[in-house]
């Protein structure tokens, strides 16, 4: 299987490009076009025009979770999209997303800044799914991840609001990609906010298969301890990885070191980006 991916947004940016906190990224494989997230605002759809990537094309649109930096593009991709088109995501990926910044006092918003409704009125026809949802045969989500690593945890200024109170969010509808080839599996993230070590354990029990071949997206480890990112990078080692285009809230320390351990596998994915696996 040939799999090509483009990365329509990214925090930073190819030239002529546009750089925009978030990601999306634009899959081609198994005769399937998926758009997995959407970005924070117009960079994806902008930049998916200059890549000369039709975005009416697509089969469906994938969301990894709810965060803005994710979800902020969706309505007007709808739009332009201009006709039904099938949206997989958790259940909980509406829910009321905060966060509580260093230093601030004040929780911000940081959810899908849509309402079910209004994004089904763009077109959007949702399948909502704690369990894993089939594209084709090779191409699946994960659907909910577990969360069984000890050094693995979700961030606590992260919070979700329930009437006026706000409680730690354990950001349940953080779900991959995962496509299921000859040469290994692929894993494409959003932020992985229930960990990457957990992603990968719970993708290979999914689809039985125990070779990783490509990690691709974020790994949420920008504030991630040492012994949380050396974790990561010996999972990457067993797991032989061969190519790590770990980027967006990666951050820049953990993507050093990850580029520091794996010269030949790290890649910047950056926006503008556009590489074919095997
Ligand atoms: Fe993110
Ligand atoms: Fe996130």
């Amino acid at each position: 299987m040939e799999i090509k991916v483009s990365t329509l947004s990214e925090n930073t940016a190819l030239h002529g490009y546009i750089g925009e906190y978030g990601l999306s990224l634009f899959v081609e494989a198994d005769g399937k076009r998926i758009l997995f997230d959407t970005g924070l605002s117009f960079s994806a759809y902008h930049n998916a025009q200059i890549m000369g990537i039709d975005l009416t094309s697509i089969d469906c649109i994938v969301l990894s979770h709810g965060h803005l930096d994710h979800t902020g593009g969706l309505a007007e991709t709808l739009h332009r999209i201009g006709r039904e088109t099938e949206v997989i995501a958790h259940p909980d990926v509406f829910e009321p997303r905060y966060a509580l910044r260093d230093g601030q006092t004040q929780e911000r918003f940081i959810g899908m800044p849509c309402s079910k409704e209004e994004l089904e009125n763009h077109g959007a026809r949702f399948t909502l799914s704690k369990e894993p949802v089939h594209i084709t045969r090779y191409i699946m989500t994960t659907g909910e991840i577990p969360m069984l690593t000890e050094y693995e945890k979700v961030e606590s200024n992260l919070l979700v609001k329930a009437g006026e109170k706000f409680t730690p969010d354990k950001i349940a509808d953080d779900l991959s990609l995962i496509i299921n080839t000859e040469f290994g599996l692929v894993v494409f993230t959003g932020c992985g906010h229930r960990g990457i070590v957990n992603i990968l354990n719970h993708a290979r029990k999914l689809t039985a298969s125990n070779s990783i071949y490509a990690v691709i997206g974020g790994i949420h480890l920008f504030r991630a301890s040492e012994e949380r990112i050396q974790m990561t990078i010996a999972e990457f080692r067993t797991r032989g990885v061969n190519k790590l285009g770990v980027c967006h809230c990666t951050g820049f320390y953990a993507s050093a070191k990850i580029a520091e351990a794996f010269p030949k596998e790290f890649f910047l994915n950056n926006a503008g980006n556009h590489f074919a696996l095997p």
